[in-house]
């Protein structure tokens, strides 16, 4: 059978991190390695509420085929949101999609061929990993630290390589948590503004902010060569998956094919669901409940790192998001962390995942958006002993 399958297929691995959920699901298990959001914050009624409105009202053809853009209204809503943070952006500019991560997929159809060099933040999502591998990707990877991306480093890949597309999370960046400082930004998009390359801002976790300023936006410094993701996966719900792109004009044509291509358009019972939701709540009273809840389950989670892990692990500091990423002394590897944490029922993702073809990596990430303060406390003190003896054993 193998000789059947596409090279295409053949070269992804499957992601790592689903195999870790999978062990991770047993209930006994305190999970600290997925990406959830907290089920408990879903906002069940105001949705439901929703559905039974959009079928009583039976304004819409809510189950028929739609164009492939989007629910225009819908568009315009998220517009409307960029329009108050100062960035002119118009519904047609934007393309709804099945969760950011079509997203990724599109832009890889659209952009890249084989071999084709492509500037990825490191470590970084690992589903942007997958989703650029599949279409052969030659990966660059741009370190990043406590206020973005290594400059130097950008500015010599560029000179060597010319890259299509760079790639980042620049607030609460899925897995280090950090954000890039507009002083960053705004030194990345000079760097950029004299090659031909264009940089995908993926935003899933923007609006969860604990504390600290908004930062800009790279559409501020950078307009004609940004491409924008969006998701309601994080603030809503992500079971609708219901994302979407901000890209140029001419982008977007294209990507309205391969989209055509893909599956005609995204879940158009969902878009018009989600919209009657925004229409008749507001979302930011919705977003900071959210808020209110992550950054008391991540002050609990630093105090607990404080409280139970051996001083020689650290971590870098967040502002928002869903992830603490720490790392263990320089030179020791994560890799066995995950199996000995396992033992103890508690579960962590290991950096190496997140990284482009590098091992022996002292890294991990810890996800504190779906326990509760009192099971990230019992993990946490679980996990402290496992620590000891895994810097012991491995000194
Ligand atoms: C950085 C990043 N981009 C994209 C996604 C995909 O999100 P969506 O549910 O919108 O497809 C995730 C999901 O966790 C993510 O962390």
């Amino acid at each position: 059978m193998n000789e059947l399958f596409s090279n295409r297929i053949s070269q992804v691995s499957p992601s790592f991190i689903r195999e870790i959920l999978k062990v991770a699901s047993d209930p006994a298990i305190i999970s600290f390695a997925g990406g959830l959001p907290s089920h408990d914050l879903f906002p069940v009624a105001a949705l439901k509420k929703a559905t039974i409105d959009l079928f009583n009202d039976n304004k819409e053809d809510i189950l028929q085929y739609t164009n492939t853009e989007g629910y225009l209204p819908l568009r315009e809503i998220i517009a409307a949101t960029y329009k108050k943070k100062g960035l002119d952006i118009n519904a047609d500019e934007i393309l709804i999609t099945n969760g950011s991560q079509q997203g990724l997929d599109l832009l890889g159809k659209v952009f890249i061929n084989e071999n084709d060099s492509v500037l990825i933040e490191e470590p970084g999502y690992l589903g942007a990993i997958q989703a650029f591998e599949i279409y052969a990707a030659h990966f660059i990877p741009i370190p990043v630290g406590q206020d973005g991306m290594d400059i130097d480093v950008l500015k010599i890949q560029l000179k060597t390589a010319h890259a299509k597309l760079i790639y980042t999370v620049p607030n609460f960046q899925n897995p280090s948590g950090i954000s890039y400082s507009n002083e960053n930004r705004k030194a990345i998009a000079e760097t950029l503004s004299s090659v031909n390359t264009l940089i995908i801002e993926d935003n899933p976790y923007g609006d969860i902010r604990f504390s600290g300023e908004e930062k800009k936006s790279f559409m501020h410094y950078l307009p004609k060569q940004t491409i924008l993701l969006g998701s309601f996966s994080k603030t809503v719900v992500p079971s609708f998956r219901l994302g979407w792109i901000v890209a140029p004009k001419a982008v977007m044509q294209k990507l309205v094919i391969a989209k055509q291509a893909a599956d005609l358009h995204t879940n158009h019972f969902c878009q018009c669901i989600l919209h009657r939701f925004l229409q008749d709540n507001d979302l930011q009273t919705h977003i900071n409940k959210i808020i209110s809840v992550y950054s008391h389950n991540k002050a609990r989670m630093e105090k607990a790192f404080v409280k139970y892990f051996p001083k020689e692990v650290t971590h870098l500091k967040t502002q928002g998001g869903m992830f603490l990423w720490a790392s263990l002394p320089k030179g020791m590897s994560t890799k066995g962390l995950s199996d000995e944490a396992i033992k103890e029922k508690v579960a962590i993702v290991p950096g190496e995942p997140f990284y482009i073809n590098k091992h022996e990596i002292n890294t991990f990430r810890l996800n504190f958006s779906n326990s509760h303060p009192d099971v990230i406390e019992e993990g946490m003190r679980r996990l402290g002993k496992v620590l000891y003896k895994y810097i012991e054993n491995n000194e």
